[in-house]
């Protein structure tokens, strides 16, 4: 097989202009030759080896037939720490900062807070939790083994120090209670037509749809969450754009005070929570 035309990096990434992002062209790159963001600009003249120009036009077609950049480099980057992701997991999104950021600025009221995540995936949110919060006592969980072990490397290495358990939610939990408890559960329901669209095809069904009408996990959490929660607690949920009202309406039928919808940086609904307003 005769060698692709591209010799230097900035050769190889300009021959690919037309089939990937320019961005997604670079993060390949960066990636198969182990270099950070400043190396790649400083040495855009390297030569690159026959077999490092194939591994990349390689690359290139498996992310021109969709495949995200995050499972190609095996890592994404979520509230300035950079987490590893294979397909087990769902690839943390932006959007989802934004209940870290509501759930650190309750945690910073709190002593020695209890945490509990449900559905941890990657462990984004709880591996964050524990490292901007060392002092709280940080529980994920999630139903799936292969997302747990992905979260517990995420938590080895980035020294965020979390308990981890394997449930259907509460399941495994006996009568534990939390001061805080973050979700952000399968949410697209199972007719929605992003899910054939934008990457989605190859990440876990398990964490993007409950299969239903998007709400079915959502419905579970609000009902057993009483129950795991300390008088006051407060629960934190993540969801789609269009399911704000239907949330608040859920916690506000249960023993939910304080019901709120926050907005993500595209001003669309995207957490509801509530704090427990009696004993469970
Ligand atoms: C939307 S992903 C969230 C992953 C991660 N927390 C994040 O924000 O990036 C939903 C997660 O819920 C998990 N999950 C789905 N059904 C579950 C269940 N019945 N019990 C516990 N976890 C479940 C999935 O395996 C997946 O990791």
């Amino acid at each position: 097989m005769s060698a692709p035309a591209a010799q230097t990096i900035r050769a190889a990434v300009e021959q690919v202009r037309r089939r990937v992002p320019r961005l997604d062209a670079r993060l390949l790159m960066q990636h198969l030759l182990g270099i950070t963001h400043a190396q790649f600009l400083a040495d855009p003249d390297r030569r690159l080896s026959g077999e490092q120009i194939e591994a990349f036009m390689t690359l290139v077609l498996r992310r021109e037939r969709g495949e995200p950049v995050a499972y190609l480099v095996g890592e994404k980057d979520f509230y300035s720490r950079s987490f590893k992701v294979t397909p087990a997991v769902l690839i943390p999104r932006p959007d989802t900062e934004l209940i870290v950021t509501l759930a650190l600025k309750r945690l910073q009221t709190l002593a020695w807070p209890r945490v509990l995540d449900l559905g941890t995936g990657s462990g984004a949110i709880a591996v964050t939790l524990a490292c901007e919060h060392p002092e709280a006592a940080v529980l994920a969980v999630d139903v799936s083994p292969a997302a747990l072990a992905v979260a517990r490397e995420n938590a080895a290495r980035l020294g965020g120090k979390v308990g981890f358990v394997e449930s259907d939610w509460f399941s495994a939990l006996a009568d534990e209670r939390f001061d805080l408890i973050v979700a952000n559960p399968p949410y697209v329901a199972a007719r929605d037509p992003h899910l054939s669209q934008d990457g989605l095809p190859f990440e876990p069904d398990l964490a993007l749809t409950d299969g239903a009408d998007g709400l079915s996990c959502i419905r579970r959490i609000v009902a057993e969450a009483p129950a795991h929660l300390v008088p006051g607690g407060l629960l934190l949920i993540e969801h789609g754009y269009d399911q704000g009202a239907a949330v608040r309406a859920l916690l506000a039928a249960g023993p939910f005070a304080d019901v709120c919808t926050w907005q993500d940086l595209s001003g669309n609904d995207r957490v509801s929570g509530g704090c427990l307003a009696a004993v469970a």
